[in-house]
């Protein structure tokens, strides 16, 4: 090997949004969760990262950059990462570049990371689930590992409990597991983006502020503290997710609204529940939720589900696009830009669907 190359690859890795919450683990380090998740992957032309990896004999020392900026990979979660995938890595070759990198090589070499997220950071939207999904996806790339995207997912996954569903698009379920070691707990792909194609995601950013309380400690508290949260793992979740997988499998959009609906506020409910309660909802998140309910019992059918993570920005799921179109026009009318809600951030990308209301 001479010193003079660089090998590199670049991967893009859209977020995805739970439908049924993880929220809760059992072990703390390897991450593993205490019941299944169900998710939706994004469009990636939306809400992705886009992370390049590089590796050379002239670097010094693993580094990483985010958006421009230095960060440390001194923590745990990026040290487990990068250690999994050098234990998978494999022979590289490119005859035409002269490089030839031996399986043995991987534990010296030093890697360079710069990751781009294409969404706003002030959005206040998660951005460590397609994070940690693509820097594992890039890495295998570059080091030729060998292995699917399911085992990629279980190393994902310790880096960020929900960047194990970002490896798939479509409708996404993370298995819990049984093993201590955590090799069963991986994401599978229920179907794929094709499947259910004319639901319509709007995310309505009402708070761009950092959150309060980040869902690693949040859960954390929850787990200790939170009587309901054992009732949700142990009794509702195993059935729900049941019932949500086959509700997309016949896309039946009135029983995925409400299971979304009903998941949704029962993660919020535990939360409340959690000592000290951990409010992530705000007044413009609740007010959001009354409005949706009401339009949907005066429709006769749900028209748009909602669903809320550890923030109170609203995932908003149409049924199709008219429906998106309608609700976008609505929120506008409701929920007029520039008081509590930031209505630039409603559509992200493709702001033509407001032509589509009817
Ligand atoms: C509310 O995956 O961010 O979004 O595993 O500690 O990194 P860590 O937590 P994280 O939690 C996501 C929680 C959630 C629900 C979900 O995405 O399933």
């Amino acid at each position: 090997m001479g010193e003079k190359w660089v090998w590199m690859k670049t991967a893009q890795t859209p977020t995805n949004i739970a439908v049924i919450k993880y929220w809760g683990k059992r072990d703390e380090s390897l991450i593993l969760p205490i019941n299944d998740s169900i998710s939706v992957t994004l469009d990636p032309a939306h809400l992705c990262t886009t992370t390049t990896v590089a590796v050379s004999p002239a670097f010094q020392q693993d580094r990483m950059w985010l958006n421009g900026k230095e960060i440390s990979l001194s923590g745990g979660r990026y040290q487990n990462c990068l250690r999994e995938i050098r234990r998978r890595a494999t022979e590289v070759e490119d005859k035409e570049k002269g490089i030839k990198i031996e399986k043995k090589d991987w534990e010296k070499l030093r890697l360079h990371i710069a990751s781009y997220n294409n969404f706003p950071t002030a959005a206040g939207l998660a951005s460590s689930a397609a994070g940690f999904a693509c820097l594992v996806f890039a890495l295998a790339k570059l080091m030729n590992v060998k292995e699917d995207e399911s085992q990629l997912s279980a190393i994902a996954r310790q880096g960020s409990g929900s960047a194990c569903r970002s490896l798939f698009g479509g409708f996404v379920k993370w298995i819990m597991g049984k093993e201590e070691d955590g090799s069963d707990s991986l994401a599978v792909q229920l179907v794929d983006e094709k499947h259910w194609d004319d639901l319509f995601i709007v995310i309505a950013v009402v708070s761009s502020r950092q959150k309060e309380t980040s869902s690693t400690s949040g859960m954390r508290e929850s787990v200790e503290t939170s009587l309901l949260l054992q009732h949700r793992a142990k009794e509702v979740v195993p059935k729900r997710t049941l019932q949500m997988e086959e509700t997309i499998k016949n896309r039946d959009f009135a029983s995925f609204a409400q299971l979304t609906c009903a998941d949704s506020n029962q993660f919020h409910a535990v939360c409340l529940d959690t000592c000290p309660p951990i409010f992530y909802m705000n007044d413009t998140s609740h007010r959001l939720i009354s409005y949706v309910e009401k339009w949907n019992r005066s429709e006769g059918s749900p028209q748009v589900a909602y669903t809320f993570d550890a923030g109170p920005n609203a995932v908003l799921i149409a049924r199709n696009r008219k429906a998106a179109a309608q609700l976008l026009q609505r929120l506008l009318f409701y929920f007029p830009p520039k008081s509590d809600i930031d209505l630039d951030s409603y559509v992200i990308g493709d702001k033509s669907i407001l032509e589509d209301a009817g």
